[in-house]
């Protein structure tokens, strides 16, 4: 049996996606293996978002291929995102690799890795059509489970790269989808998480995503259901009512605003305001009370001023998020943006970044600290990193929670909260179920 060794780079879509391809090679009779130096195939399923992901792969291809100067025969694979994005570059910079897939090639990954012959096969044609509804997904295990429920994305917001290289909305049966969650819960998945970069823009022609979540949520079994990522601008009544009524739907929503400032986010393309945005956080609190917020900013995007600047800190401190993924603007070759320059300099770009960081650094410690005292319940999932014999999970919130063990991953308790840092809290258990 031939054996691959893979890594994945990038957003949970590509870990999804890692345990398709790992499913779909399974049948063709591979197994996984869990380092490189042995596997006959070795594949980097890739991440194009920021320059400095695709710098990381390069770097890390470099050192892979003296695993094929070793062992010719090894076949070298980069999926995803970046291959699609930089064939040309990948080409000239990693001539060695045999195969270069995109998102929507994994089908034929079996057969052009069985190909011969020095020439890279390339497996780069975006199909609209490829949900790969019907191919095995080898998933990890563990108490949550990852679901892909849409790929692509018609967004287009003028920053980002994902439209070109995921290509497409299209979006899974929900009747499939909602048998792949029963099959799930039945073999002791708690906890499944739909997968979408616009999450919330699921159609399948009959159902939308209210209803994929209604259905989903309905499922015996089952203890809760997250969607990430939903666009802002598509949050529909019907969804926010089903995550207010469906018990099973976590108080939890992570809504990348990307910036605080009306005239960034219409240089963007984001399709909302700021007061707008606000309104759907007010109206998200108002229905699903005690929700945690998450968020994506940007800060350095061309023609961002003080002023800009001013506005998404501003907007963070009313908001108040859980927490914030925050990062510097990267240019991507073939977006609109790209044609703007990238006038912030980096410097600067530092700067701004590293105030938000701080800032939202005592927002998160002055959120969890405010649950001291509180219970939560938490979701085990297994061993805490520290201290030793200490378990952790996930509460409803999605924050992570440890406490004094035993316990056994997939047990439901109830924490008594002691105390807590702006990312983890800490208590004992009060009571189990
Ligand atoms: N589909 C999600 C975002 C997916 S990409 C959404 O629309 O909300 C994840 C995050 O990466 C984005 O929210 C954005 O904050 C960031 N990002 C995307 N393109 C970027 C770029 N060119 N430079 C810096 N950050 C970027
Ligand atoms: Fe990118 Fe915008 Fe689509 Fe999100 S919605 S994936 S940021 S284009
Ligand atoms: Fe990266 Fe592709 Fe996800 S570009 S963020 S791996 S969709």
């Amino acid at each position: 049996m031939p054996s691959v060794y893979i890594e994945t780079y990038g957003c949970q879509m590509n870990v999804a996606d890692t345990e398709l391809v790992l499913g779909h090679l399974a049948v063709h009779g591979y197994r996984r293996t869990a380092g490189p130096e042995t596997a006959d195939v070795i594949l980097l399923n890739t991440c194009a978002i920021r320059e400095h992901a695709e710098e990381r792969v390069l770097g890390r291809l470099g050192e892979l291929a003296r695993y094929k100067r070793r062992r010719p025969d090894v076949r070298l694979g980069v999926t995803g995102c970046m291959a699609q994005h930089l064939r040309q570059r990948l080409r000239e910079r990693a001539p060695y690799v045999d195969v270069l897939v995109g998102p929507d090639g994994y089908r034929r990954l079996p057969e052009l890795l069985a190909a011969g012959g020095a020439d890279p096969h390339v497996g780069l044609r975006l199909d609209p059509e490829e949900t790969y509804a019907d191919l095995p997904v080898a998933r990890e295990g563990g108490v949550r489970a990852w679901v892909t429920v849409m790929r692509g994305c018609d967004r287009f917001c003028t920053f980002c790269i994902v439209p070109y290289v995921r290509g497409r909305e299209r979006s899974l049966p929900g009747p499939v989808l909602v048998e792949q969650v029963r099959a799930l819960a039945a073999a002791g998945v708690r906890e499944v998480v739909f997968l979408g970069q616009t999450v919330n823009a699921y159609h399948d022609g009959a159902w939308d995503f209210a209803e994929l979540v209604r259905r989903s949520a309905a499922v015996p079994g089952l203890r809760r259901i997250r969607f990430t990522s939903p666009h802002p601008a598509e949050m529909s009544e019907r969804l926010i009512d089903a995550m207010a009524e469906c018990p099973a739907v976590a108080p939890q929503l992570h809504l990348p605003v990307q910036s605080g400032s009306d005239r960034v986010l219409a240089r963007m393309q984001r399709d909302y305001r700021a007061a707008e945005y606000e309104a759907l956080v007010a109206r998200l609190r108002a229905r699903v009370p005690g929700i945690a917020l998450s968020t994506d900013v940007i800060v350095g995007f061309p023609g961002e001023d003080e002023a800009d600047f001013a506005a998404t800190e501003a907007l963070m401190r009313r908001v108040q998020y859980d927490s914030a993924f925050l990062f510097k603007y990267s240019p991507r070759a073939g977006t609109r943006a790209f044609g703007w320059g990238d006038p912030v300099p980096d410097e600067e770009k530092s700067r701004r970044l590293r105030h938000l960081v701080d800032l939202q650094e005592g927002i998160s410690a002055e959120i969890n600290r405010g649950l001291v005292g509180a219970r939560v319940e938490v979701l085990v999932e297994g061993p805490a990193r520290r201290p030793e014999g200490w378990m952790a999970g996930k509460s409803r919130e999605m924050k992570t929670t440890v406490f004094p063990g035993p316990a056994t991953p997939g047990d439901v308790v109830h924490v008594r909260v002691e105390s807590a840092t702006s990312h983890t809290l800490s208590g004992t258990v009060a009571a189990v179920g």
